[in-house]
């Protein structure tokens, strides 16, 4: 069994082979993520998907308390690095990067990437993290792509993290037919209700999912998923 809590927004942590790796750390400014203990969180690896701040609000900080090491696009780690943190792994669209039993191959996403301050941030990514047990991919931030075949014609995936807010990303429409595209019935939602205009309505997104025969768990942030 393996474990992901929610930790609100695209932020997750994952127990996969005795490692804890979070994704797209967003926490402190996440007003519904506050009962997340911030200060206690441990991490071996953090994934980043791209560069907007809704995803990199807490790298720096998360990084340097948890001497996590960061994998992401070259240009993101050059950023972190040019702020003063050595421990990362620069990699890109279609290459993987292994740590022992974990493999992360970055996989495209169509969506943008650039850094608060406007500056070029890399090309934006998903991630399918393999381990000896599971295989999960989690998209990032993206729309709808036929790329997302390629996936499951490499991985049979036990998990699969699709964005569903709508906006900026896949809705959960779209966010079932990419799980048709991956094989993968069990999808755990992330990028909704975090801002006005990615408000979602659960039970509605989640019928789409029932009708289609897959599930959708959309997780009340701080709580886990066994799978
Ligand atoms: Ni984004
Ligand atoms: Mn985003």
């Amino acid at each position: 069994m393996a474990k992901v809590w929610y930790l609100g927004h695209s932020c997750l942590r994952f127990e996969l082979d005795g490692k804890s790796i979070i994704t797209d750390p967003f926490i402190r400014p996440n007003p519904l993520a506050e009962d997340i203990d911030y200060d206690a969180l441990q991490a071996d690896y953090i994934l980043v998907s791209h560069g907007h701040h809704d995803h990199v609000a807490d790298l720096l900080d998360l990084a340097e308390s948890t001497q996590a090491t960061v994998i992401a696009n070259f240009e993101l780690t050059s950023w972190v690095e040019k702020h003063g943190y050595a421990n990362v792994f620069g990699m890109n669209i279609g290459g993987t990067a292994g740590f022992g039993s974990l493999g992360f191959k970055m996989t495209n996403a169509v969506h943008s990437s650039s850094f608060a301050d406007g500056s070029y941030a890399g090309n934006p990514g998903g991630f399918v993290v393999t381990s000896s047990e599971k295989c999960i991919y989690f998209a990032g931030d993206t729309a709808l792509t036929r790329d997302m075949t390629l996936i499951a014609d490499e991985f049979n995936l036990d998990l699969a993290i699709l964005p569903v807010g709508d906006v900026f990303t896949m809705n959960a429409t779209d966010a079932c037919t990419a799980a048709e595209l991956v094989k993968c019935n069990k999808v755990m939602g992330i990028h909704y209700d975090t801002f006005p205009p990615i408000r979602i309505d659960h039970s509605a997104a989640q019928n789409i999912f029932k009708e289609n025969g897959k599930e959708l768990h959309l997780l009340p942030i701080g709580t886990a998923l066994e799978f």
